[in-house]
């Protein structure tokens, strides 16, 4: 299998310097404009979840993280905390650690921390500014590791900085249950993409939250402080003022529902009566208790977990779960 991530020498980046820009396909203003109207003019209407996450939306999902309700990253800070020297012993010294979405902040800091003289860091983030402050923190935190942070889109291949040693072996750090919120189709794809990454040689390390009862489900994203709510609200507010959309903020309630046949979380805005929104020039219809997707976030058996990365190439090699089986974080290596 051939790596995804090839050293390059075009590369810009220093220990833990400016970030080497890739193939960027920056969402911009026009892109936001043409993904709402097409959503809105599906049969089942949808915004991509990642408009959620604007600098405000960015803020109230950390708020999300800390409410009583949503359990999985604490719960998977804690099968960190307990398990990051075995994690790090299996893993093994000297890899260079790519960190896809490049948030994880406190867990990355106690995995870096523990392993064995890492030859690098790589956060990789969309976001340039993201990226940045992720790389600056990790660089004020690891003095003595190289930082080489990348702004790409993570979904698709890229190269990697050319510093780094391409002998070194990978590991693809993804914690947070984010490979929850794909579809099946890039969810299959993804981990394709990490399989290669982390190629013969290297492995992957990734966070998945595991099926448990609806009403726990609901409750933690349905959150009692409405936290989730003004999550999905802010992007109401996200389309009136960046698109001059029209959306009546009362006239939506946010609703979070497990489909079991799906095996999600089915989040989105559900309209409280017959109306119509305007875009620009497009008018949108809504009928009284329509619902509009926004989000959602898959849930896994153990079993159904590892039936899956194998058949993308990647086979369990160790998978931590707390007591109450709520959380897994599963250590992968190639097939
Ligand atoms: C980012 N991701 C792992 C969250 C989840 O649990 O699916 C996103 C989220 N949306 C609402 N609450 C949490």
């Amino acid at each position: 299998m051939s790596n995804s991530m090839e050293n390059t020498d075009g590369s810009e980046s220093d220990h833990g310097g400016a970030p080497t820009i890739v193939d960027l396909d920056p969402t911009d203003h026009d892109t936001f404009l043409e993904d709402v109207l097409n959503g809105l003019s599906l049969d089942q209407k949808a915004i991509p979840p990642k408009y959620l996450y604007d600098d405000e939306g960015s803020r109230l999902f950390d708020e999300i993280c800390e409410t009583t309700d949503y359990y999985p990253t604490r719960t998977e800070a804690a099968i960190f905390r307990e398990h990051i020297a075995e994690m790090a012993e299996r893993i093994g010294p000297g890899v260079a650690v790519i960190e896809p979405g490049a948030g994880s902040g406190e867990k990355a800091v106690m995995l870096i921390d523990a392993l064995d003289r890492p030859e690098a860091v790589v956060p990789v983030d969309i976001s340039l500014d993201y990226v940045r402050r992720s790389a600056e923190a990790l660089a004020e935190r690891f003095p003595t590791i190289p930082i080489y942070p990348v702004c790409a889109d993570f979904t698709k291949p890229m190269a990697m900085p050319a510093e780094i040693d391409p002998t070194a072996p990978r590991l693809v750090f993804f914690p947070g249950s984010t490979v929850g919120n794909f579809a099946p189709a890039q969810r299959r794809a993804l981990l394709r993409l990490f399989a290669d990454v982390a190629g013969a040689g290297g492995s992957v390390l990734l966070g998945v939250d595991m099926k448990k009862s609806s009403a726990r489900l609901e409750a933690a994203y349905d959150d009692s402080a409405g936290v989730t709510s003004a999550f999905n609200h802010n992007l109401l507010a996200r389309m009136n003022r960046e698109l001059g959309a029209n959306f009546e903020d009362k006239a939506f309630r946010y609703t979070a529902r497990w489909d079991d046949k799906e095996g999600c979380v089915w989040m989105g805005l559900q309209s409280l009566r017959d109306q119509s929104v305007v875009i620009g020039d497009r008018i949108f219809e809504f009928k009284d208790g329509e619902r509009m997707h926004t989000e959602s976030s898959y849930k896994f058996t153990l079993g159904e977990f590892e039936t899956e990365a194998l058949a993308c190439g990647l086979k369990t090699l160790k998978a931590w779960t707390d007591a109450k089986g709520d959380f897994a974080v599963f250590h992968l290596g190639a097939a």
